[in-house]
């Protein structure tokens, strides 16, 4: 038996409920790992909210897709994204439904070692932002001597996409409200507050070569289109109403992008590791607090990764 948080109807955070389930054991190439922390995400309120479709079929819905913990068994043979795998190794899981469990089962595919230097709520909290942020610029070609505008940059993606833009040796132009400033700074970012003039505060700073959007705001498409000259070096994750009438790419994992996001890891883990990446988190709630943790993120300005702990 584990515990496992589920959406019981498509709605708010008030459909929330922990379960008691069973889990069946486990097929060939497969592991169980006893959770330590669970990242949580806005794509997991957006998928019972509706956002992405309505099927009742999928109800109760498993929620969370990414957790580190403690490998507690595994099938012979099965190894995962950093090497073969023991009982008792600490791991970072990824491209899971339920991770807010005690205990998730996952592919050996999705399941890679974690870092001492890492605590387990950094490393719940790492790879799904990472991975993305790693999608968008590769996507937009971000290199040495670009400066690319980066639109919500204090988030969990963003903090992300700025730290891995200045390591490929580009100048940062951060969006984000004043209160996070200082730490966008400190990542050797210039930040500007968005809001009304945000296209003068740039142009003030320098001429922009690629945006990167993961607001998906009218104000941040619309800066983008206006401030960068190609649109192929424009990327949103979350414009997916108004990006495709401007030619904005929208990226997803379903678009290729997932096999971009995967490769990533092993990079993404040792870069955290080595201490050149930082994880910020910003609260931990207990699994019984999903409803809680999720009005939390909702409010659009959490500080860094939000974690729930069993
Ligand atoms: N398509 C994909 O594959 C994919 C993957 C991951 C995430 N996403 C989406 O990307 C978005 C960001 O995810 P996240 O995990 O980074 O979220 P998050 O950690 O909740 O970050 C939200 C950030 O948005 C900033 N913000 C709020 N209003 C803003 C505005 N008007 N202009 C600029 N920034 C603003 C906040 O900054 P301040 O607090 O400084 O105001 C906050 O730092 C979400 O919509 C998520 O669903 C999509």
């Amino acid at each position: 038996m584990t515990r496992t948080v589920v959406a019981e109807a498509y709605g708010g955070p008030e459909v929330l409920a922990l379960q008691d389930i069973e889990l069946p054991a486990l097929s060939e190439g497969q592991v169980f790992v006893d959770v330590r922390a669970a990242g949580a995400n806005p794509i997991d309120y957006k998928l019972y909210g509706g956002e992405m479709g309505r099927d009742p079929a999928s109800l109760p819905m498993p929620i969370g897709m990414e957790v580190a913990g403690v490998v507690a068994e595994i099938t012979p043979g099965a190894a995962g994204y950093t090497g073969g795998l023991t009982v008792g190794d600490e791991v970072i899981v990824t491209n899971i439904s339920g991770g807010y469990s005690d205990r998730v089962v996952a592919a050996a595919a999705d399941v890679g070692h974690k870092p001492e230097s890492l605590t387990f709520e950094q490393a719940a909290g790492l790879l799904l932002v990472g991975g993305t942020a790693w999608h968008l610029l590769t996507n937009t070609a971000v290199g040495t001597g670009d400066t690319v505008l980066i639109h919500g940059a204090s988030g969990g993606v963003g903090l992300m996409a700025v730290q891995l833009a200045v390591a490929r040796g580009a100048k940062v132009i951060a969006t984000a409200s004043p209160a996070r400033h200082a730490q966008l700074r400190g990542y050797g970012a210039e930040p500007v507050a968005y809001g009304a003039g945000l296209a003068d505060r740039i142009r003030a700073i320098g001429p922009v070569d690629a945006a990167l959007d993961l607001v998906g705001t009218d104000e941040a498409l619309d800066t983008s289109v206006e401030l960068v000259a190609d649109r192929a070096r424009i990327a949103t994750i979350a414009g997916f109403a108004k990006a495709p009438e401007l030619g904005i790419a929208v990226l997803t994992g379903a678009d290729g992008g997932q096999a971009i996001r995967d490769a990533s890891r092993v990079e993404l883990v040792k870069l955290a590791a080595a201490g050149k990446l930082d994880v910020t988190v910003d609260r931990v709630f207990p699994l019984t607090e999903a409803a809680e943790t999720h009005r939390y993120l909702q409010t659009g300005h959490a500080r860094g990764k939000v974690v729930l702990v069993p």
